[in-house]
Parts: C-alpha cells; structure tokens; sequence
C-alpha cells in the first residue's frame, strides 16, 4: 500500500481539497488503497488529505460495507442536535465530545461519476459532518469545546 496517514498539525490538513473531475482507474486505485487504510487503521472515515491526496473525496464504513463519497455536498442544511465522542486518524489517542447535527442529507458522486444522494443518522451523520470538515481544511479540534480544545492540544504539545 503506498498511501500513508497524514497527522496533526500536517498543512495538508488544513487546507481545501479541490474537486475530482476526472473518474477514470487511477481514482479506482486511490479510492480502493483510502479504504484499505482505512480498514488498517480501524476507522470508519477517511479523507483524502488525511493521506496525502488532495482531492475532495472520503470514505466510510457503514454496516460492513464501504462507501466512497467525491465532491460531497449538503443538499439541506444539516438539522438538529447531537453529542458524540469522536476521534480522528490523524490524531490517535485524542477524544473529544463535539455538538453536531442529527441528520445529514448530502449529494456525492461514487468513483464511477454516479451521483447519489443519502440521509444520515446518528454516528454516520457525524462521521460526514467530520470528513467533510476535512475536505474544507478544517479540524474536529476547531469544532471541540474550547476546554477540550485546550486539554488535547496540551496533551500533545501543541500551542
Ligand atoms: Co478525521
């Protein structure tokens, strides 16, 4: 496997990936290695910065079956409230409890340029709403109490 897992603080974290255009057997190729690492790794999302592709494309486990989400986007705004306990590859070893919306609704294409829409709940809701912050160039960190914020960065040495 050539993709490797990109920590924090990486720049290649912190910046947008812009959209895939082409869909042709090298995207297969990455989509295919994002999730073998992923699965390596025992996470159940992953995004392309997150290993070094600076593509807008992540992908996420669900019920034994791995689904590959490129140039997602919300078709709604993401609605109600949720508290749940996340982490992330990038940072190993850090949990933080982050507010997120209930439900998601959101348009992506899969790695054959087909467009689907889903509606997620619950811990796949948040699981976008993470790799999609991804995607953006931003951090779960920047979306953590500032406490919780303030007590990782500190476990790692950070700021
Ligand atoms: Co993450």
């Amino acid at each position: 496997m050539s993709l490797k897992l990109v920590h924090y603080p990486d720049p290649a974290l912190l910046e947008a990936c812009p959209e895939v255009t082409v869909f042709d057997e090298a995207l297969d190729k990455e989509i295919e290695e994002m999730q073998s690492l992923m699965i390596a790794s025992k996470g159940i999302g992953l995004a392309a910065n997150q290993c070094g592709l600076n593509k807008a494309m992540f992908v996420m486990s669900s019920k034994g079956t791995v689904y590959e989400f490129i140039n997602p986007k919300f078709v709604s705004t993401p609605a109600g409230h949720q508290l749940i306990e996340e982490g992330c590859l990038s940072l190993p070893g850090v949990l933080v409890t982050i507010e997120r919306a209930a439900e998601v609704v959101v348009e992506a294409k899969n790695k054959r340029g087909e467009t689907f829409e889903v509606v997620a709940t619950g811990l796949e809701a948040v699981c976008i709403q993470h790799e999609m912050e991804h995607l953006r160039g931003k951090f779960f960190l920047d979306s953590a109490p500032r406490q919780q914020r303030r007590a990782a960065m500190k476990k790692l040495g950070l700021k």
